[in-house]
């Protein structure tokens, strides 16, 4: 749909990767041409691994969900920062600076969008996870900004923004996202979509608090990646619609 807009004309196809084959793949597609890949889980840190080199936030991140094919040079992008903020910023009109955010998991989808999350200027930004030792190891990257919590004592205050960052919504797992994380104005915002909402959704909506999956996180995350190859940022908003109008068909 980027390039229909833009006027050109390009091959995009879905591949599935072998468990093991991540390289492979990505060598095979050089030698028939192809000049970028959208990566996807669980293959984003071995995106990082086949590139022969990567750009800062990319690094940052230790994973890339973007490669650029230019002859033998492959290189790492990481977009999905920056597409959640383009989602929250452009999308849903949420200010980030000055905000108090609490994100849920420490896995590979928090730790990518916790330095663009900050680069955004917070007030602070609290990790809450299943597991508390790797949200401290998240929270010990040295910034003052961030703190750990065990997620049950996370209610003691209000966030404006809580992200959901787990994949505990895969397992149709709820979350025990305490009652007082939540204020009037609070967004809360999950990574992930389909066609119904995550129980993570439905708890804060509940709660009456506003609601967003991460389906304009994955456009923009792709219009990111369309801007890095083309050099043009395509309309995200009607590619956002198409594909709610989709996924709720
Ligand atoms: P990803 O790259 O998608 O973040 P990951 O690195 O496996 O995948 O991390 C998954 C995240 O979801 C982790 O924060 C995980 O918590 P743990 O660190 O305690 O494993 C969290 N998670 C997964 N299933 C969960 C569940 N049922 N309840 C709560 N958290 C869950």
């Amino acid at each position: 749909m980027f390039a229909e807009q833009a006027g050109i004309d390009l091959t995009y196809e879905r591949i599935e990767a072998q468990a093991d084959g991540f390289a492979d793949c990505v060598h095979h597609l050089r030698a028939r041409g192809f000049r970028g890949v959208n990566v996807t889980l669980p293959f984003k840190e071995d995106a990082l691994r086949v590139a022969s080199n990567a750009t800062p936030r990319a690094l940052r991140a230790g994973a890339a969900n973007t490669l650029t094919i230019d002859g033998q040079r492959i290189e790492a992008d990481n977009t999905d920062g920056a597409g959640l903020l383009r989602d929250l910023a452009e999308n849903l009109g949420k200010t980030i600076a000055g905000c108090h955010i609490l994100l849920l998991g420490a896995g590979g989808a928090a730790r990518g969008v916790l330095q663009p999350l900050l680069d955004a200027n917070p007030a602070g930004v609290v990790i809450a996870n299943r597991t508390q030792e790797r949200a401290m190891a998240l929270a010990a990257l040295g910034d003052a900004r961030v703190h750990a919590m065990p997620i049950g004592q996370a209610g003691e205050r209000a966030f404006d923004l809580i992200i959901n960052a787990t994949s505990a919504s895969l397992q149709g797992s709820a979350l025990p996202v305490p009652a007082a994380c939540f204020h009037g104005k609070s967004l809360a915002y999950d990574m992930m979509y389909g066609a119904q909402p995550t129980g993570f959704m439905r708890q804060a909506a509940a709660r009456g608090v506003r609601v967003a999956d991460g389906l304009g996180m994955l456009v923009e995350q792709a219009a990111e990646a369309f801007f890095g190859w083309h050099g043009v940022r395509p309309a995200t908003a009607p590619v956002i619609l198409a594909l709610r109008r989709a996924l709720t068909a």
